[in-house]
């Protein structure tokens, strides 16, 4: 049976018909004192597959709850797919005194399933910090299928040398075209900076992919150095469209001929379903 969180409630539909398998009904509610309830009243099976991306820290404690109503009705596994793992970047102490935040969030997750499935990970070292078995499933080549077929001579862009193994591989995905990347460096939330590579980009459309868009600023500060360089059309992507605040709108009025992410975080831009890579590892 397959159980939606809230912020993840097209994903799992579209994983329940894939599977065949039935979406158990979640009932919400919220105490006066401002505390959760995630129940599920008519839960039945002996498999609970849990889908929930965790993008805020109610959605982290939602799927604790759902995890622990699964077993309490009866489920003898419990399978937790967290499409997006929110916390996921802060995976080292960054300064003295600073958490291990993704490793916390795991251990909290891992005392209540016996198997976790994560998309695209922010690094795949995050998957070590769950205690039972944890795999990480690539779904940026899906990120070509949006795309037109006629781009020209085009170029597979990263913002940063961290992600171009994801531009290589949407590059891979479509079939044609160079990758390159940009270099970044991050002053603070929303202020980012960005060193062009040498690529020529002039009259060619450019796709530029990274694994998350969250304020928009690593992709807005890309975006301005090549409109200042006659690029052809651009075209962003990314696996996780967190888009926070302004950010889908700060990047259309950039010029970008389209902003295509997966469904992993359900946004007006989530063109594509990763339904179909999930359920390939749960059949
Ligand atoms: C950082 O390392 C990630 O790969 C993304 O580049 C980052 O999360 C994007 O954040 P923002 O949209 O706020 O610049």
């Amino acid at each position: 049976m397959i159980v939606a969180g809230s912020a993840s409630q097209a994903l799992a539909a579209e994983l329940a018909r894939e599977l065949e398998e039935p979406l158990a009904d979640v009932a919400y509610d919220r105490f006066p004192d401002g505390e959760l309830l995630a129940a599920v009243p008519e839960f039945d099976a002996d498999r609970a597959v849990i889908v929930a991306s965790t993008v805020s820290s109610d959605a982290h404690v939602e799927l604790l709850q759902l995890q622990d109503a699964v077993r309490e009705a009866g489920a003898e596994e419990v399978v937790t797919v967290l499409p997006y793992m929110g916390y996921g970047r802060q995976d080292e102490a960054f300064d003295p005194g600073h958490p291990v935040s993704a490793r916390a969030v795991a251990r909290a997750i891992s005392t209540g399933t016996d198997r976790v499935l994560t998309v695209n990970p922010h690094e795949e070292a995050i998957c070590d910090f769950f205690e039972p078995a944890a795999e990480s499933i690539d779904a940026a080549g899906r990120l070509a299928e949006p795309l037109p077929d006629d781009l020209t001579d085009p170029v597979f862009l990263s913002p940063d040398a961290g992600a171009i193994e994801l531009a290589a591989t949407v590059r891979d995905a479509y079939g044609t075209g160079e990758t390159d990347y940009f270099e970044k460096v991050r002053h603070s939330g929303t202020d980012v900076e960005i060193t062009p590579s040498d690529v020529d980009v002039a009259d060619r459309d450019v796709v530029v992919t990274d694994d998350i868009i969250a304020t928009g600023s690593t992709m807005s500060e890309a975006i301005g150095v090549l409109s200042e360089r006659d690029v052809g059309r651009v075209f962003v992507t990314c696996v996780h469209p967190l888009l926070v605040r302004d950010a889908y709108v700060r990047l259309s009025s950039a010029g970008v001929e389209a902003i295509y992410g997966t469904d992993t975080i359900e946004r007006p831009a989530s063109d594509v379903s990763v339904a179909s890579s999930v359920a390939a590892r749960l059949e």
